[in-house]
């Protein structure tokens, strides 16, 4: 290589090296000029925290007849730390990715799996410096464009607030963080209460 060529590539290097100096580490949060979230399409190398098939909080029955699976991703290095702390560290990115469900499909003869039909992700994101209370919820759709965060009026804060078990994430159905979150003593008191009058119905 004539050393001209060579300089030149090292500037080109250092110049793209500056550039990427703006973007986060793999699994933190990513926003755009605008302040939107970019979406993280690499969240299907995170770690799985478990699916929900039709799960539904409100007796609307709008979804009656469609099959939706839900499945919750997280990276490794935020699981890792709730392992821990029983809590998730400061820009933690939760994908829940929406797919459809069907019955119909090669030797299938009972039960639902889930097919190629994504139906576009939400995002808990907590970014205490960002956001008001600590979180921000971004709903992406199927072409994964940048979204910007759902304002606090929107139902999302308030329900996950009152009835998420621990730091406003539902860990009540992830099943191997709710018995970490349990012992670590990380459960919300809502959470508490709200678990104690339900035994109490029983
Ligand atoms: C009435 C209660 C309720 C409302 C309102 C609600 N959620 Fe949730 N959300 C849940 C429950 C229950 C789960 C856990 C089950 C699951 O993963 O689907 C959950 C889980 C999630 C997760 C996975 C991470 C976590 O925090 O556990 C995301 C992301 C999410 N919701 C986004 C949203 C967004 C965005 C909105 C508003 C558009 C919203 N939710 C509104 C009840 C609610």
């Amino acid at each position: 290589m004539k050393p001209l060529l060579v300089l030149t590539t090292a500037a080109v290097l250092l110049a793209r090296a500056t550039a990427m100096t703006g973007v986060a580490p793999p699994g933190e949060p990513q926003y755009d000029a605008a302040g939107r979230m970019v979406f993280p399409a690499d969240y299907r190398d995170w770690v799985f925290l478990s699916a929900g098939l039709n799960m539904s909080y409100t007796a609307d029955p709008a979804m009656a007849g469609q099959d939706m699976f839900g499945n919750t991703f997280v990276p490794a290095a935020a699981y890792a730390a709730f392992k821990k702390t029983g809590t998730w560290p400061d820009k933690t990115v939760i994908v829940l990715e929406n797919r459809g469900g069907t019955g119909k499909g090669s030797i299938n003869k009972r039960g639902l799996f889930q097919t190629g039909d994504y139906m576009g992700a939400e995002a808990h994101v907590k970014d205490t410096a960002r956001f008001k209370g600590g979180w921000g919820f971004f709903a992406f759709g199927a072409a994964g464009a940048p979204a910007s965060e759902i304002p606090h009026s929107v139902a999302c804060y308030g329900c996950h607030e009152q009835h998420a078990a621990a730091d406003t994430t539902f860990v009540q159905f992830y099943p191997t963080l709710f018995p970490i979150a349990k012992q670590r003593g990380t459960l919300s008191q809502s959470y508490l209460a709200e678990a104690a009058a339900e035994a109490a119905r029983k």
